[in-house]
């Protein structure tokens, strides 16, 4: 692994546009073959209250990546200046520039890490494909005024594989919005597939509904159930056991919608939760929820709510401690709970 890192002192009143511009250099690394990671880090200098000092950092899998990358037209354009409005004179002095060739085995811990956005990208690019039809949906979703919260293609291909690989035929979708994520749970299930998805908001059922006809043609039925989801989960334990339930509603009910899978899913089902992270709210499991101070400096950054993580609390220790489930957290970067039922 190749470490390359530059150290700058700027102006004061100059920083926090000199750190809006360097972090945006970010979308010109993310096309990057061998680029890892990137971060830009403050400080405070405790002599003076006119510089700051910032260190920024970027890991690439060998030299050779970064020098490309550093002789590359991207390069040359996020340095160029032309895409900022920062004034040279923020600068004190040139950066110092230091590069370090690390040894694999001497940085590593249990876990390796070498994902990166640009893995992420072509790996959702060459395995994540999309029907048409699919592709139209969160288009159509968002002309029509709804918040952008469906899965991505990454997470409806890693569902599409485990209900075949379960040999799923039957199940439970709670949270449907626009429809978006049913489909890829319909090219899970094929011929003979039965979905019922259930959606608060009846507009938003009723556009699903529309929006997910085309999966008939995969032999698929499915059905948009407009209501509260406790409501419907009542009404639908007589259409049981089910092969899977699949978990993208309200986070303070994933505890009551994990106990409703458990006793509703048939031997060997399938349990999916997303956003098992809820916006990296979970890095304070496993503390109590009635524990937790909102420190003022990561309100922007963790923008969820007690109940939130109550509810995602509660769902982790039943994923993780029933003797009922096999589970795991797949970190798809939103975090995607997976259980098996024994
Ligand atoms: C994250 S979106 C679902 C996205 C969808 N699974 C996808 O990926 O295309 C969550 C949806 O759950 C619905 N919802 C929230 N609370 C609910 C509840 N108690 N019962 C049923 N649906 C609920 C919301 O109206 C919203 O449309």
């Amino acid at each position: 692994m190749f470490i390359a890192m530059n150290r700058f002192k700027i102006k004061t009143e100059f920083s926090d546009m000199f750190e809006t511009h360097w972090k945006t250099r970010n979308r010109f690394l993310d096309q990057s073959p061998g680029y890892i990671r990137f971060r830009l880090l403050r400080a405070k200098l405790p002599n003076s209250l006119e510089v700051e000092e910032f260190v920024s950092y970027t890991e690439w899998v060998d030299e050779e990546c970064f020098l490309e990358w550093m002789n590359g037209p991207n390069s040359k354009r996020a340095h160029s200046g032309q895409e900022s409005k920062f004034p040279h004179e923020g600068y004190m002095g040139p950066p110092e520039f230091k590069g370090y060739n690390i040894k694999l085995e001497e940085t590593l811990g249990h876990r390796t890490d070498f994902r990166s956005p640009y893995l992420d990208q072509i790996s959702e690019k060459y395995f994540c494909k999309e029907l048409p039809e699919q592709q139209q949906i969160p288009k159509k979703c968002q002309e029509l005024g709804l918040p952008p919260i469906n899965i991505g293609p990454f997470e409806g291909r890693l569902i599409e594989l485990w209900l075949k690989s379960a040999k799923c035929k039957k199940g439970v979708e709670i949270g449907t919005l626009g429809g978006y994520s049913t489909t890829w749970l319909a090219r899970g299930l094929g011929q003979g597939g039965v979905i019922y998805s259930l959606e608060l908001d009846p507009k938003r059922a009723a556009l699903a509904q529309e929006n997910v006809a085309f999966t008939k043609a995969l032999g698929v039925e499915i059905q948009v159930i407009a209501g509260k989801a406790s409501d419907s989960l009542l009404n639908l334990k007589s259409q049981g056991p089910f092969d899977f339930v699949f978990i993208d509603a309200d986070k303070a009910g994933y505890p009551a919608y994990t106990e409703w899978a458990i006793d509703n899913l048939r031997s060997g089902g399938l349990i999916l939760c997303d956003n098992a992270y809820i916006w990296g709210g979970m890095n304070y499991y496993p503390k109590a929820p009635e524990s937790l101070k909102y420190p003022k400096s990561q309100e922007s950054l963790f923008s969820y709510s007690k109940n939130e993580y109550k509810g995602m609390s509660e769902c982790w220790n039943l994923l993780c401690q029933s003797p009922l489930l096999d589970s795991l957290i797949l970190p798809t970067g939103e975090g995607l709970g997976i259980a098996i039922k024994r």
